[in-house]
């Protein structure tokens, strides 16, 4: 898969995602040779810069960030093609620059008009971004041409905001030109849950409520805020990973197969699975939120959420979120699916266990199966990819002793290949004009819709309750999965 000629003008290029993904992506492309010829990088920021700063911060990230190794030819490559206009968003004349400026590239670089416009930004700057872009005639792609916008989540706070977002967005681009970022989509082991279900046959017949006890999906984070006290308090681990990298996992595991993998066939089997999600009527009992106190991790002493620079000592930010779902529908009617994430957790760890049911009839004793557990098969996305599948086998021996064991997939000992990293894969997709691994806005409305109750209910609830850094969350999330008498993973 190869992209043509075009020109990425990338907003935000100060910031943390560029620096860390973005940027560390492109250069990562190019080293895979991925990068179309006369391929060229645009930065726009409100700094006094000319391309040769912008070039070496891009380096900078480059040595720092990328995965694969540096290649001086590579980033000479790139580097003939980096370029950076000042200004504010505000300021038509720096917009007007950007147009002159990318005229001119075309011209020196043959990228024929073809151009991504990335939206690294706060999404307070959305609007004025993209009316600028609608004004200059950037939005517009002539003839033979194209233009495409990349915005990054939080689409919105909710429901409403998320619509109003995308009206703004939709003013200047159609929406077959808007790519939402949800870079969980551009991660290997989340494309595998597609390849896993409907490449084989052996799983699918069991893919549903008549094996299935429950579905557990987590995405737990060791780390604190990494300094995003500015962009996360307010927000929450609920609105930051369930409204959308969870909710998509979910969506992704409890989808019927699509026709293709065209975007609208995958999208459609989305959408139908967001919309049949239910929210149990008691959300005190099936819910959890909490934030991280104090405590150890990694050898270390870390400080509790309150206490984190940029915090106020009054925030009822949740840094941990559990809720238990329902699908409403053939398929998964009377499955919980269980999702949790939180941060300053044990471990970095995200994966998605599919529990099943126990075996109808035991023909052994009790005590020959006592630590006996349910069959599981575990889609480990992050950051040991791969899969296993828990099943009871006998204990060698003379006696019929019965006993878990595993069986596992793991990506390094199977594939010669490398994983990219989900920036690059989703970066050369916009390049493409690929959409399939970029959800909709129904998608996102749908999400909220979701959210949205859950969100108003703890609002009235105060403080989240405190669990000490570095362990498993809060006592509320042990009692939730306690009450339907089943037990979080341990990771
Ligand atoms: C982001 C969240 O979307 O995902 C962050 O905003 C989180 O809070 C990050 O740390 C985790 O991504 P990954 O790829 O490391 O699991």
């Amino acid at each position: 898969r190869v992209a043509g000629p075009c020109v990425m003008v990338l907003f935000g290029v100060t910031g943390d995602l560029a620096k860390r993904k973005l940027l560390p992506a492109i250069y990562d492309l190019g080293n895979r040779g991925l990068l179309p010829p006369g391929f060229s990088l645009v930065g726009f920021a409100r700094r006094d810069w000319k391309d040769q700063d912008f070039a070496r911060l891009t380096h900078d990230a480059v040595k720092a960030n990328a995965r694969t190794p540096f290649r001086e030819e590579v980033w000479k490559q790139l580097a003939e093609g980096i370029h950076f206009v000042p200004g504010e968003f505000s300021d038509d004349g720096a917009f007007d620059a950007l147009a002159m400026a990318l005229k001119e590239i075309d011209q020196t670089r043959g990228t024929g008009g073809n151009y991504a416009f990335y939206l690294s930004v706060p999404p307070k700057f959305f609007p004025a971004v993209v009316k600028q872009l609608k004004r200059t005639g950037l939005a517009d792609a002539p003839e033979g041409s194209w233009r495409r916008v990349v915005i990054e989540k939080p689409f919105g706070h909710d429901l409403k905001s998320a619509h109003e977002l995308n009206e703004i967005t939709n003013e200047a681009f159609p929406e077959s030109s808007i790519f939402r970022i949800d870079h969980y989509l551009g991660k290997e082991t989340v494309q595998n849950i597609m390849a896993l279900r409907f490449a084989n046959n052996l799983y699918e017949p069991i893919w549903n409520r008549s094996y299935v006890d429950h579905v557990q999906i987590t995405m737990a984070e060791d780390i604190g805020l990494a300094g995003r006290a500015g962009y996360y308090d307010g927000i929450g681990a609920a609105r930051d990973v369930i409204q959308n990298h969870l909710l998509q996992l979910l969506a992704l595991v409890g989808m019927e197969d699509p026709t293709s993998f065209e975007a609208s066939s995958l999208r459609r089997e989305k959408e139908k699975v967001l919309k049949a999600v239910r929210l149990p009527a008691d959300l005190k009992n099936n819910t959890a939120r909490g934030k991280y106190a104090a405590g150890w991790q990694g050898g270390e002493k870390v400080v509790g959420y309150l206490e984190e620079e940029g915090i106020p000592a009054d925030s009822t930010t949740e840094t941990y979120a559990a809720i238990k779902l329902e699908i409403a529908n053939r398929r998964w009617a009377g499955v919980p699916f269980y999702l949790r994430t939180g941060k300053r957790l044990g471990r970095r760890v995200t994966e998605v266990a599919v529990v099943f049911q126990r075996a109808p009839h035991l023909p052994f004793s009790k005590d020959d199966t006592e630590i006996l557990g349910q069959n599981a098969l575990v889609i480990r996305v992050q950051p040991d990819e791969g899969i296993t599948v828990r099943f009871g086998s006998k204990v060698p021996g003379t006696a019929m002793e019965v006993r878990d064991v595993s069986m596992d997939f793991a990506y390094g000992e199977s594939f010669m290949e490398s994983s990219p990293e989900a920036y690059e894969r989703l970066l050369l997709d916009v390049m493409i004009g690929d959409p399939p691994l970029f959800p909709h806005q129904r998608e996102v409305e749908l999400s909220w819709k979701i959210l949205d109750p859950i969100e108003e209910f703890w609002a009235t609830q105060g403080q989240p309750e405190d669990y000490p850094a570095g362990s498993w969350g809060p006592p509320s999330a042990d009692e939730m999965m306690a009450r339907d008498g089943r037990v979080w993973r341990r990771l």
